[in-house]
């Protein structure tokens, strides 16, 4: 799939992963509608011009998703939504049992997971159901969609029960997704990235990111959040890629 030319539908553009994709794909040609539930999402996409419109919304939502959709396929002005790349998402930290003897609570895992994982399926779903009525390139292709993961899918941390649950979801989806929907031309990709520099991880102590920065056996630092964006432009324009989830980690392995 080329990026030149061809629309792509950013969650989370507001900060992070997401703003960086989308500035990204802009300048190597591509038009991009920025989703959000912050408004920060609007100055992004002024920032970038006539080739980016901004679009509110929650994840979760039926509603909100579908316009975002049909936001893109406007702005596409008729080719359609050739991509998504969803990077919108929360973290969370919560152990079984607390110090006081308390269990966790169970709505605040359930927000991660409605987050993380249903809010994956529904911007899937809607997104490929519009992909599925783009004309094809000669090759077939409809579309790709690259999901954001985490290592914390694989080798999540004590307290990180939801996340890694909801991340291991999202790389679980990859492949019967991508099976699903090769009948209708359109890729699925997941990258699992380690740990980035970004206002998520701006939450977490200098000390802590000294340390998570260290554990990384090379580059010791965190990930940029172009070298994200430079992986969700690898996976758009390379067809072969499908069905995977990609680790993008320096070597690290959480402990
Ligand atoms: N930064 C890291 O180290 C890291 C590591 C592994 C995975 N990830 C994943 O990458 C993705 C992007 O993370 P980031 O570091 O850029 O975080 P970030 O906090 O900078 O950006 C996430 C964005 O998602 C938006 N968002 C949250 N909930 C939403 C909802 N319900 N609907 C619409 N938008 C919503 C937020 O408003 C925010 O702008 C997340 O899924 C995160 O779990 C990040």
């Amino acid at each position: 799939m080329e990026v030149n030319g061809n629309t792509f539908l950013i969650t989370g553009a507001a900060s992070g992963l997401g703003a960086a994709t989308a500035e990204r794909l802009v300048s190597a040609g591509g038009k991009v509608v920025l989703c959000d539930l912050s408004d920060a999402v609007r100055s992004h996409a002024e920032a970038l011009g006539d080739s980016a419109v901004a679009c509110s919304g929650d994840i979760t939502s039926q509603e909100d998703m579908q316009a975002a959709v049909e936001a893109a396929v406007e702005l596409s002005e008729g080719r359609g939504l050739a991509g998504v790349v969803h990077c919108a998402g929360v973290v969370s930290v919560a152990k079984l049992v607390n110090r006081d003897g308390t269990p966790a609570d169970l709505d605040a895992y359930a927000k991660t997971i409605q987050i993380n994982l249903v809010g994956t399926f529904n911007v899937m779903r809607l997104a490929a159901a519009a992909m599925a009525k783009n004309p094809p390139s000669d090759e077939g292709e409809r579309g790709v969609i690259v999901n954001t993961a985490s290592v914390a899918a694989f080798d999540g941390q004590v307290g990180q029960c939801a996340y890694s649950a909801s991340k291991a979801g999202v790389a679980g989806m990859s492949l019967p997704a991508a099976r699903e929907l090769s009948r209708h031309g359109v890729r699925v990709m997941a990258i699992a990235p380690g740990v980035f520099e970004t206002p998520m991880m701006a939450e977490i102590p200098d000390e802590a990111a000294a340390a998570l920065a260290a554990a990384v056996p090379f580059p010791k630092r965190l990930g940029k959040p172009d070298e994200f964006a430079r992986l969700a432009e690898q996976i758009i324009t390379n067809t072969m890629l499908n069905g995977e989830v990609i680790r993008l980690d320096g070597g690290i392995r959480m402990q």
